[in-house]
Protein backbone atom coordinates (compact mmCIF):
# COMPACT_ATOMS: atom_id res chain seq x y z
CA UNK A 1 0.00 0.00 0.00
CA UNK A 2 2.87 2.55 0.36
CA UNK A 3 6.85 3.09 1.20
CA UNK A 4 7.92 3.73 4.63
CA UNK A 5 11.29 3.75 6.42
CA UNK A 6 12.05 3.68 9.65
CA UNK A 7 14.65 5.99 12.05
CA UNK A 8 16.51 3.47 13.76
CA UNK A 9 18.12 6.59 16.01
CA UNK A 10 14.92 8.07 16.74
CA UNK A 11 12.65 4.66 16.50
CA UNK A 12 9.90 6.07 13.88
CA UNK A 13 8.45 5.84 10.23
CA UNK A 14 7.92 7.54 7.87
CA UNK A 15 5.49 6.73 5.22
CA UNK A 16 6.13 8.08 1.71
CA UNK A 17 3.65 8.52 -1.10
CA UNK A 18 0.09 9.44 -2.00
CA UNK A 19 -1.31 5.90 -1.23
CA UNK A 20 0.25 4.92 1.52
CA UNK A 21 -0.33 8.71 2.93
CA UNK A 22 -3.50 8.11 2.13
CA UNK A 23 -4.23 4.74 4.10
CA UNK A 24 -2.66 5.51 7.06
CA UNK A 25 -5.34 8.59 7.41
CA UNK A 26 -8.42 6.33 6.27
CA UNK A 27 -6.84 3.63 8.64
CA UNK A 28 -7.97 5.18 12.08
CA UNK A 29 -8.54 1.89 13.18
CA UNK A 30 -5.08 0.90 13.07
CA UNK A 31 -3.31 4.57 13.53
CA UNK A 32 -3.98 6.90 16.46
CA UNK A 33 -4.07 10.27 16.72
CA UNK A 34 -3.38 10.51 19.95
CA UNK A 35 0.57 10.89 20.29
CA UNK A 36 1.06 11.95 23.81
CA UNK A 37 -1.11 10.74 26.65
CA UNK A 38 -3.22 13.94 27.26
CA UNK A 39 -1.67 16.08 30.46
CA UNK A 40 -2.76 18.92 31.99
CA UNK A 41 0.24 21.13 30.73
CA UNK A 42 -0.49 20.39 26.97
CA UNK A 43 -4.30 21.76 25.96
CA UNK A 44 -2.95 20.80 22.28
CA UNK A 45 -2.48 16.94 23.06
CA UNK A 46 -6.44 16.93 24.62
CA UNK A 47 -7.69 18.74 21.12
CA UNK A 48 -9.99 17.61 19.00
CA UNK A 49 -6.64 16.85 16.24
CA UNK A 50 -5.15 14.42 18.96
CA UNK A 51 -8.22 12.48 19.63
CA UNK A 52 -9.93 9.01 18.93
CA UNK A 53 -13.33 7.82 18.36
CA UNK A 54 -15.65 7.72 19.75
CA UNK A 55 -15.26 11.36 21.52
CA UNK A 56 -13.66 12.91 18.45
CA UNK A 57 -16.99 12.95 16.59
CA UNK A 58 -18.53 14.44 19.45
CA UNK A 59 -15.66 17.05 19.85
CA UNK A 60 -16.50 17.15 15.98
CA UNK A 61 -20.09 17.62 16.12
CA UNK A 62 -19.38 20.95 18.52
CA UNK A 63 -18.53 23.42 16.11
CA UNK A 64 -18.98 22.06 12.49
CA UNK A 65 -21.72 23.72 11.26
CA UNK A 66 -20.09 26.95 11.60
CA UNK A 67 -17.58 25.69 8.85
CA UNK A 68 -19.73 24.34 6.64
CA UNK A 69 -19.76 25.87 2.93
CA UNK A 70 -23.51 27.28 3.63
CA UNK A 71 -22.53 29.38 6.51
CA UNK A 72 -18.94 30.68 5.25
CA UNK A 73 -19.81 31.32 1.64
CA UNK A 74 -21.99 33.77 4.03
CA UNK A 75 -19.01 35.81 4.81
CA UNK A 76 -17.55 36.09 1.49
CA UNK A 77 -18.28 39.77 1.02
CA UNK A 78 -16.94 40.88 4.60
CA UNK A 79 -13.43 39.13 4.19
CA UNK A 80 -13.10 41.04 0.93
CA UNK A 81 -13.85 44.11 2.53
CA UNK A 82 -11.12 43.21 5.12
CA UNK A 83 -8.43 42.08 2.32
CA UNK A 84 -9.51 45.63 0.23
CA UNK A 85 -9.12 47.42 3.48
CA UNK A 86 -5.53 45.68 4.40
CA UNK A 87 -4.12 46.35 1.18
CA UNK A 88 -5.27 50.02 1.31
CA UNK A 89 -3.39 50.06 4.24
CA UNK A 90 -0.15 48.42 3.45
CA UNK A 91 0.19 49.17 -0.10
CA UNK A 92 0.60 53.33 0.39
CA UNK A 93 4.22 52.82 0.88
CA UNK A 94 4.67 51.51 -2.62
CA UNK A 95 6.44 48.27 -1.43
CA UNK A 96 4.10 45.30 0.27
CA UNK A 97 5.34 42.46 2.24
CA UNK A 98 3.01 40.13 0.90
CA UNK A 99 3.11 38.13 4.44
CA UNK A 100 2.77 40.71 6.91
CA UNK A 101 0.56 43.28 4.60
CA UNK A 102 -2.30 40.65 3.92
CA UNK A 103 -1.71 36.37 4.48
CA UNK A 104 -0.82 37.26 8.05
CA UNK A 105 -3.27 39.00 9.31
CA UNK A 106 -6.29 38.28 6.79
CA UNK A 107 -6.89 34.64 8.52
CA UNK A 108 -6.19 35.65 11.89
CA UNK A 109 -8.98 38.72 11.56
CA UNK A 110 -11.88 36.42 10.50
CA UNK A 111 -11.16 33.77 13.10
CA UNK A 112 -10.62 36.30 15.96
CA UNK A 113 -14.28 37.60 15.00
CA UNK A 114 -15.59 34.26 14.48
CA UNK A 115 -14.33 33.35 17.95
CA UNK A 116 -15.50 36.89 19.58
CA UNK A 117 -11.81 37.95 20.37
CA UNK A 118 -9.88 41.14 20.62
CA UNK A 119 -8.10 41.51 17.32
CA UNK A 120 -5.82 43.83 18.67
CA UNK A 121 -3.63 41.00 20.35
CA UNK A 122 -3.34 39.58 16.51
CA UNK A 123 0.52 40.81 17.63
CA UNK A 124 0.71 37.96 20.41
CA UNK A 125 -1.43 35.46 17.99
CA UNK A 126 0.80 35.40 15.74
CA UNK A 127 4.09 35.40 17.88
CA UNK A 128 1.90 32.28 19.41
CA UNK A 129 1.53 30.58 16.04
CA UNK A 130 5.43 30.85 15.32
CA UNK A 131 6.83 29.68 18.38
CA UNK A 132 3.74 26.23 18.25
CA UNK A 133 4.87 25.22 14.66
CA UNK A 134 8.33 25.94 15.33
CA UNK A 135 11.63 23.58 16.12
CA UNK A 136 11.98 24.41 19.74
CA UNK A 137 10.20 21.97 21.91
CA UNK A 138 10.91 24.46 25.11
CA UNK A 139 9.27 27.28 23.35
CA UNK A 140 6.27 25.51 22.42
CA UNK A 141 5.63 24.43 26.08
CA UNK A 142 6.04 28.22 26.95
CA UNK A 143 3.77 29.17 24.68
CA UNK A 144 0.83 26.73 25.32
CA UNK A 145 1.00 27.99 28.82
CA UNK A 146 0.44 31.39 28.01
CA UNK A 147 -2.27 30.40 25.08
CA UNK A 148 -3.66 28.46 28.25
CA UNK A 149 -4.04 31.14 30.45
CA UNK A 150 -4.90 33.36 28.01
CA UNK A 151 -8.29 31.57 27.04
CA UNK A 152 -8.45 30.70 30.57
CA UNK A 153 -10.04 33.98 31.24
CA UNK A 154 -11.91 34.59 28.17
CA UNK A 155 -13.47 31.26 29.15
CA UNK A 156 -15.07 33.17 32.55
CA UNK A 157 -15.37 35.80 31.10
CA UNK A 158 -17.68 34.31 28.21
CA UNK A 159 -19.59 31.84 30.98
CA UNK A 160 -20.37 34.88 32.82
CA UNK A 161 -21.49 36.61 29.43
CA UNK A 162 -22.65 34.27 26.32
CA UNK A 163 -22.21 36.00 23.05
CA UNK A 164 -22.99 34.55 19.43
CA UNK A 165 -19.41 33.25 18.61
CA UNK A 166 -17.48 29.64 18.30
CA UNK A 167 -15.87 30.11 21.88
CA UNK A 168 -20.05 30.64 23.57
CA UNK A 169 -20.77 27.52 21.12
CA UNK A 170 -17.81 25.42 22.18
CA UNK A 171 -18.74 26.19 26.08
CA UNK A 172 -22.36 25.34 25.42
CA UNK A 173 -22.09 22.21 23.67
CA UNK A 174 -23.53 19.11 24.27
CA UNK A 175 -20.21 16.06 23.84
CA UNK A 176 -22.56 12.83 24.80
CA UNK A 177 -24.33 14.15 27.88
CA UNK A 178 -21.69 16.01 29.07
CA UNK A 179 -19.60 19.38 27.99
CA UNK A 180 -15.82 19.72 26.72
CA UNK A 181 -13.62 19.55 29.75
CA UNK A 182 -11.25 23.08 30.52
CA UNK A 183 -8.18 20.97 28.66
CA UNK A 184 -10.33 20.06 25.73
CA UNK A 185 -11.84 23.82 25.22
CA UNK A 186 -8.44 25.24 25.84
CA UNK A 187 -7.36 22.85 23.35
CA UNK A 188 -9.65 23.84 21.05
CA UNK A 189 -9.29 27.72 21.01
CA UNK A 190 -5.46 26.73 20.77
CA UNK A 191 -6.33 25.11 17.45
CA UNK A 192 -8.65 27.33 15.68
CA UNK A 193 -6.78 30.48 16.67
CA UNK A 194 -2.86 29.37 15.73
CA UNK A 195 -3.03 25.74 13.66
CA UNK A 196 -5.45 27.02 11.11
CA UNK A 197 -4.19 30.81 10.53
CA UNK A 198 -0.63 29.92 9.98
CA UNK A 199 -1.50 27.27 7.19
CA UNK A 200 -4.05 29.60 5.50
CA UNK A 201 -1.05 32.59 5.99
CA UNK A 202 1.62 30.18 4.07
CA UNK A 203 -1.19 29.49 1.38
CA UNK A 204 -2.18 33.18 0.67
CA UNK A 205 2.03 33.87 0.35
CA UNK A 206 2.60 30.72 -1.57
CA UNK A 207 0.46 31.22 -4.24
CA UNK A 208 2.09 34.56 -4.90
CA UNK A 209 5.04 32.76 -4.65
CA UNK A 210 3.72 30.01 -7.28
CA UNK A 211 2.61 32.16 -9.86
CA UNK A 212 5.60 34.97 -9.43
CA UNK A 213 7.57 32.27 -11.01
CA UNK A 214 4.87 30.71 -13.28
CA UNK A 215 3.97 33.97 -15.43
CA UNK A 216 1.88 32.57 -18.24
CA UNK A 217 -0.48 31.23 -15.25
CA UNK A 218 -0.48 34.70 -13.76
CA UNK A 219 -1.97 36.55 -16.96
CA UNK A 220 -4.17 33.60 -17.72
CA UNK A 221 -5.77 34.33 -14.50
CA UNK A 222 -5.56 38.19 -15.24
CA UNK A 223 -7.75 37.61 -17.98
CA UNK A 224 -10.04 34.99 -16.42
CA UNK A 225 -10.39 35.27 -12.74
CA UNK A 226 -12.65 31.76 -12.64
CA UNK A 227 -9.18 30.38 -12.58
CA UNK A 228 -8.43 31.21 -9.38
CA UNK A 229 -9.96 28.12 -7.34
CA UNK A 230 -8.22 25.90 -9.65
CA UNK A 231 -4.84 27.85 -8.89
CA UNK A 232 -5.23 27.75 -4.71
CA UNK A 233 -5.71 24.02 -5.25
CA UNK A 234 -2.46 23.51 -7.15
CA UNK A 235 -0.80 25.63 -4.29
CA UNK A 236 -2.40 23.52 -2.06
CA UNK A 237 -0.76 20.48 -4.11
CA UNK A 238 2.52 22.41 -4.87
CA UNK A 239 3.71 23.78 -1.90
CA UNK A 240 1.40 22.10 0.83
CA UNK A 241 1.22 24.00 3.83
CA UNK A 242 1.22 21.04 6.44
CA UNK A 243 4.27 18.87 5.27
CA UNK A 244 4.22 16.40 8.11
CA UNK A 245 1.38 14.33 10.16
CA UNK A 246 1.87 12.40 12.55
CA UNK A 247 -0.35 9.26 14.31
CA UNK A 248 0.82 6.13 16.63
CA UNK A 249 0.84 2.41 16.10
CA UNK A 250 -2.17 1.26 18.26
CA UNK A 251 -1.00 -2.41 17.96
CA UNK A 252 1.31 -4.44 16.24
CA UNK A 253 0.70 -5.01 12.65
CA UNK A 254 2.34 -5.30 9.10
CA UNK A 255 2.02 -2.93 7.28
CA UNK A 256 3.06 -2.61 3.59
CA UNK A 257 5.50 -5.32 4.71
CA UNK A 258 6.87 -3.60 7.26
CA UNK A 259 7.00 -4.75 11.50
CA UNK A 260 4.74 -1.78 12.92
CA UNK A 261 5.11 -2.05 16.24
CA UNK A 262 2.62 -0.76 18.87
CA UNK A 263 3.25 2.64 20.06
CA UNK A 264 5.53 3.48 17.41
CA UNK A 265 5.38 6.76 15.56
CA UNK A 266 4.10 7.00 12.27
CA UNK A 267 5.21 10.60 10.55
CA UNK A 268 3.23 11.01 6.88
CA UNK A 269 4.63 13.45 4.31
CA UNK A 270 2.21 15.21 2.59
CA UNK A 271 4.30 16.90 0.39
CA UNK A 272 5.57 13.08 -0.91
CA UNK A 273 1.79 12.37 -1.51
CA UNK A 274 1.36 15.44 -2.85
CA UNK A 275 4.46 15.07 -5.48
CA UNK A 276 3.48 11.31 -6.28
CA UNK A 277 3.98 10.55 -10.01
CA UNK A 278 1.53 7.94 -9.80
CA UNK A 279 -0.97 9.89 -9.22
CA UNK A 280 -0.06 13.48 -10.67
CA UNK A 281 1.04 13.81 -14.30
CA UNK A 282 4.30 16.12 -14.37
CA UNK A 283 4.39 16.66 -10.40
CA UNK A 284 7.40 19.18 -10.84
CA UNK A 285 5.11 21.31 -13.10
CA UNK A 286 2.75 24.12 -11.25
CA UNK A 287 -0.46 23.85 -13.12
CA UNK A 288 -3.07 25.90 -12.93
CA UNK A 289 -5.27 23.85 -14.93
CA UNK A 290 -5.04 20.32 -13.05
CA UNK A 291 -7.99 18.57 -12.98
CA UNK A 292 -8.62 16.67 -10.81
CA UNK A 293 -6.64 17.02 -8.20
CA UNK A 294 -6.95 14.94 -5.06
CA UNK A 295 -3.90 16.58 -3.21
CA UNK A 296 -3.94 15.80 0.40
CA UNK A 297 -3.00 18.89 1.81
CA UNK A 298 -6.16 18.88 4.27
CA UNK A 299 -5.69 15.66 5.20
CA UNK A 300 -8.27 12.69 4.88
CA UNK A 301 -10.80 10.75 6.52
CA UNK A 302 -12.09 11.62 9.97
CA UNK A 303 -9.96 14.54 10.75
CA UNK A 304 -10.04 16.30 7.29
CA UNK A 305 -9.45 20.19 7.86
CA UNK A 306 -12.49 21.52 9.68
CA UNK A 307 -11.56 24.89 8.04
CA UNK A 308 -10.99 23.94 4.43
CA UNK A 309 -13.98 25.86 2.86
CA UNK A 310 -12.76 29.04 5.08
CA UNK A 311 -8.94 28.45 3.87
CA UNK A 312 -9.80 28.27 0.77
CA UNK A 313 -11.79 30.96 0.55
CA UNK A 314 -9.62 33.33 2.37
CA UNK A 315 -7.13 32.28 -0.28
CA UNK A 316 -9.30 33.01 -3.30
CA UNK A 317 -10.26 36.33 -1.88
CA UNK A 318 -6.75 37.21 -1.70
CA UNK A 319 -5.41 36.32 -4.42
CA UNK A 320 -8.16 38.14 -6.26
CA UNK A 321 -7.57 41.15 -4.56
CA UNK A 322 -3.82 40.90 -4.97
CA UNK A 323 -4.36 40.32 -8.95
CA UNK A 324 -6.63 42.95 -9.14
CA UNK A 325 -4.65 45.82 -7.58
CA UNK A 326 -1.41 44.78 -8.45
CA UNK A 327 -1.76 43.26 -11.82
CA UNK A 328 2.32 43.66 -12.43
CA UNK A 329 3.47 43.05 -9.69
CA UNK A 330 6.83 41.71 -9.01
CA UNK A 331 9.01 40.64 -6.08
CA UNK A 332 12.12 43.07 -5.82
CA UNK A 333 13.69 41.85 -2.95
CA UNK A 334 17.45 40.41 -3.79
CA UNK A 335 17.59 38.42 -0.15
CA UNK A 336 17.01 34.72 -0.87
CA UNK A 337 13.65 33.96 0.34
CA UNK A 338 13.49 32.80 3.91
CA UNK A 339 11.29 29.35 5.11
CA UNK A 340 9.56 30.04 8.59
CA UNK A 341 11.81 27.53 11.19
CA UNK A 342 9.40 25.06 11.31
CA UNK A 343 10.07 21.10 9.81
CA UNK A 344 5.91 20.27 9.72
CA UNK A 345 4.98 23.07 7.41
CA UNK A 346 6.13 25.32 4.74
CA UNK A 347 5.90 28.80 4.47
CA UNK A 348 7.85 31.84 4.06
CA UNK A 349 9.25 34.89 6.51
CA UNK A 350 8.65 37.40 4.47
CA UNK A 351 7.68 38.04 0.60
CA UNK A 352 8.70 41.94 -0.89
CA UNK A 353 6.65 43.04 -4.33
CA UNK A 354 6.50 45.86 -5.55
C1 LIG B 1 -7.23 19.55 10.72
C2 LIG B 1 -4.52 21.50 7.20
C3 LIG B 1 -6.80 25.75 7.80
C4 LIG B 1 -9.01 23.98 11.69
C5 LIG B 1 -6.33 19.71 9.68
C6 LIG B 1 -5.54 18.63 9.10
C7 LIG B 1 -4.78 19.19 8.13
C8 LIG B 1 -5.09 20.60 8.07
C9 LIG B 1 -3.75 18.49 7.25
C10 LIG B 1 -5.59 17.16 9.49
C11 LIG B 1 -4.73 16.84 10.67
C12 LIG B 1 -4.63 15.36 10.98
O1 LIG B 1 -5.26 14.52 10.28
O2 LIG B 1 -3.91 15.00 11.92
C13 LIG B 1 -4.92 22.81 7.06
C14 LIG B 1 -4.44 23.69 6.01
C15 LIG B 1 -5.09 24.88 6.17
C16 LIG B 1 -5.96 24.76 7.33
C17 LIG B 1 -3.42 23.30 4.94
C18 LIG B 1 -4.98 26.15 5.37
C19 LIG B 1 -4.56 26.22 4.16
C20 LIG B 1 -7.63 25.64 8.88
C21 LIG B 1 -8.50 26.67 9.39
C22 LIG B 1 -9.10 26.18 10.49
C23 LIG B 1 -8.63 24.82 10.67
C24 LIG B 1 -8.68 28.05 8.75
C25 LIG B 1 -10.10 26.81 11.42
C26 LIG B 1 -10.22 28.06 11.64
C27 LIG B 1 -8.70 22.64 11.75
C28 LIG B 1 -9.20 21.76 12.80
C29 LIG B 1 -8.68 20.48 12.51
C30 LIG B 1 -7.90 20.61 11.30
C31 LIG B 1 -10.11 22.14 13.97
C32 LIG B 1 -8.91 19.20 13.33
C33 LIG B 1 -10.03 18.41 12.73
C34 LIG B 1 -10.21 17.06 13.37
O3 LIG B 1 -9.32 16.59 14.10
O4 LIG B 1 -11.27 16.45 13.15
N1 LIG B 1 -6.05 20.89 9.03
N2 LIG B 1 -5.82 23.49 7.83
N3 LIG B 1 -7.73 24.52 9.68
N4 LIG B 1 -7.93 21.91 10.88
FE1 LIG B 1 -6.96 22.69 9.30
Amino acid sequence: AGTAVFNEEHQYWSVFGHEGVKNIHTDFEHFSSQIQPPSDDSPIDSSILRTDPPRHKLMRATVARAFTSRVIEQMESSIERLAGELLDQAGSAGRLDIVSGIANPLPVTVIAEMMGIPQGDRELFKKWSDDLVGNDPARQMQCQEEMALYFKDILKSRRAQPGNDLITALIEANVGGGTLSEIELIGFCILLLVAGNETTSNLISSSILCLESAPEAWEQLLKDNSLIPSAIEETLRYCSPVQILERRVKADMQWAGNPFKEGQLVLTYIGSANHDERVFDEPERFNIHRRPNPHLAFGHGIHFCLGAVLARLEARIALKALLNRLPRLRRTDNQPLERLDSSMMFGLKRFIIE
